[in-house]
């Protein structure tokens, strides 16, 4: 199977999830990337079994309002049963690396409120240690190299996303982004605990203190349910 047929698969599966159980009426929390899209499109067939979605960026939003997803501002809502996303990396614990599409900070946001946390992902994105993808970092501008100093001081190498054309790329918020490459994250709650105190960090892409709470981890064999003890 191809990654997008693995991505299909676990989007199905979260659907199928969802649908059996979360309540009728219900508000979805949805991620954002390539997988949650997919689950945004397999859930769209039981659409009008919920009152709607809470959205985790810009993109998210247009693709559930293209299905014809009510979006609701997370101020309105007052609890959300379940939260669906993929991730970048994930350990055996359920700690995650995110923020490769660059909506990690309203992705933690929504993660947070959230009952259940439901990690949708391809068989590659399973580690025994997080690191090996770039940790991103969403940083006040301003504090984009203090911040890189401080990484540089740990033994990564940050490195500031771009766009095409040169100029930084600037989350849905409005900061720009710092890659850290060649860490090694033995203790991801301790990491996220420390990089979330330094001045100028919006929001470190570890979901480790609210990592997930089990993962549909789409293999060769089929859809594998990873249920992590709770923290
Ligand atoms: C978005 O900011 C990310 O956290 C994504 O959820 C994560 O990068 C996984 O993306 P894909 O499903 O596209 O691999």
């Amino acid at each position: 199977m191809t990654q997008d047929e693995l991505k299909q698969l676990v989007g199905q599966a979260a659907a199928d999830y969802v649908n059996a159980n979360v309540p009728q009426g219900a508000v979805i929390g949805v991620g954002t990337g390539s997988t949650a899209n997919c689950f945004i499109d397999a859930l769209a067939a039981s659409k009008d079994r919920y009152l709607g979605a809470v959205s985790s960026s810009v993109a998210t939003t247009a693709r559930l309002q293209s299905h014809g997803f009510r979006v609701f501002d997370l101020n309105d809502i007052e609890s959300l049963t379940v939260y669906v996303d993929g991730a970048d990396e994930i350990d055996a614990q359920g700690a995650m690396i995110k923020g490769g599409g660059g909506a990690l900070t309203r992705e933690k946001i929504v993660a947070s409120v959230a009952d259940v946390f439901v990690c949708i992902a391809d068989a590659s994105k399973r580690v025994d240690v997080l690191g090996q993808f770039p940790l991103p970092i969403e940083v006040v501008p301003m504090a984009r190299t203090a911040i890189g100093r401080r990484v540089s001081a740990l033994g990564g190498v940050p490195v500031l996303r771009v766009q095409k054309d040169g100029s930084p790329y600037l989350t849905d918020n409005g900061n720009e982004i710092l890659d850290v490459k060649g860490l090694r994250i033995s203790d991801p709650c301790g990491f996220e605990a420390l990089v979330n105190a330094w001045p100028g960090v919006v929001t470190v892409g570890l979901f480790a203190e609210r990592g997930a709470d089990l993962c549909l981890l789409g293999t060769e064999t089929g859809v594998e349910r990873i249920d992590y003890p709770k923290r």
